[in-house]
């Protein structure tokens, strides 16, 4: 896919993965709807980084609350009237065991239900000619790298994981499906994480450092540049699968 005149849609791009996501594509001359939920600064920062490079507008909306995601899609039919790319990006990872069915509730409806919902709508968008989603999952939602301490989290990126390939039967050839899967990566999510934490994470990789969300963009580009790739989930952890979970 050529990149340059298309219009791509990335959630969460206030912060993080998804802002360096977002820069990623306007550099590539793609239009960019920068999604954000609470962070309207960091998604107006995001925009100014963007319009240095291409064109952009704001969205927002809670991608918990599914009449904000309808009212977002009927602002984008009147606007920019369709999506050529779309990026599931948005989540907030809680800690959580079993028995926790706050977080059962919370990470389904955020990791899981959020980025179904957002994928519903982008699917019915007028189109001609071949689209494309990403996925934003996790090395805890691979099968054998889960985290204990984030079951929650895990499962549902897990499953988002699963909806990658699977959605590719019936949406392909027209909407072709994959994800990244990042491992540790240095965003605002870890701003709260410990100095110990921090360095038990980082000697946790291959390379003795968190992955950049740079990183994670320029994988993003390539799947969505790239039209073979489809139902896959590229991992990109610094080798923390090789060495094994901390
Ligand atoms: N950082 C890592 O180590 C790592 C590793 C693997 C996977 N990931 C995944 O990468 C993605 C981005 O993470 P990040 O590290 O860049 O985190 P971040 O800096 O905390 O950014 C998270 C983004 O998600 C948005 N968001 C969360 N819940 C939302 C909701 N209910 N409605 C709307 N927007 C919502 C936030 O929007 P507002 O702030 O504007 O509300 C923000 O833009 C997430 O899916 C995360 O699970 C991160």
């Amino acid at each position: 896919m050529e990149l340059a005149g298309k219009s791509v849609l990335v959630t969460g791009a206030s912060s993080g993965i998804g802002k360096a996501i977002a820069i990623a594509f306007a550099q590539k001359h793609a239009r960019v709807l920068v999604h954000y939920g609470k962070n309207k600064s960091g998604g107006r920062e995001t925009l100014d980084r963007v319009e240095k490079f291409s064109s952009g507008r704001l969205y927002q909306a809670d991608l918990m609350d599914r009449d904000q995601i309808r009212a977002l899609f009927e602002e984008v039919k009147q606007t920019d009237q369709t999506i050529d790319v779309l990026v599931n990006n948005a989540g907030d990872a809680r800690a959580g065991d079993i028995q926790d069915d706050q977080v059962w509730e919370y990470e389904y409806k955020n990791i899981f239900l959020s980025a179904m919902h957002v994928t519903e709508e982008f699917l019915v968008l007028p189109s001609s000619g071949l689209r494309k989603i990403i996925n934003v999952t996790s090395i805890y939602g691979n099968l054998h790298t889960g985290d204990p301490e984030y079951l929650q989290y895990s499962a549902f990126k897990a499953a988002l994981a699963n909806v990658t390939a699977t959605l590719n039967r019936t949406t392909a050839p027209n909407v072709i499906v994959n994800a990244v899967a990042p491992g540790y990566t240095e965003t605002p999510a870890w701003v709260g994480a410990s100095k110990e934490s921090m360095e038990t994470h980082a000697r946790a990789t291959l390379t003795g450092r968190f992955v950049r969300a740079e990183e994670v963009a320029h994988a993003v580009i390539f799947i969505a540049e790239n039209d073979a790739l489809v139902g896959q989930v590229l991992t990109l952890d610094g080798g923390t699968t090789l060495k094994g979970m901390p």
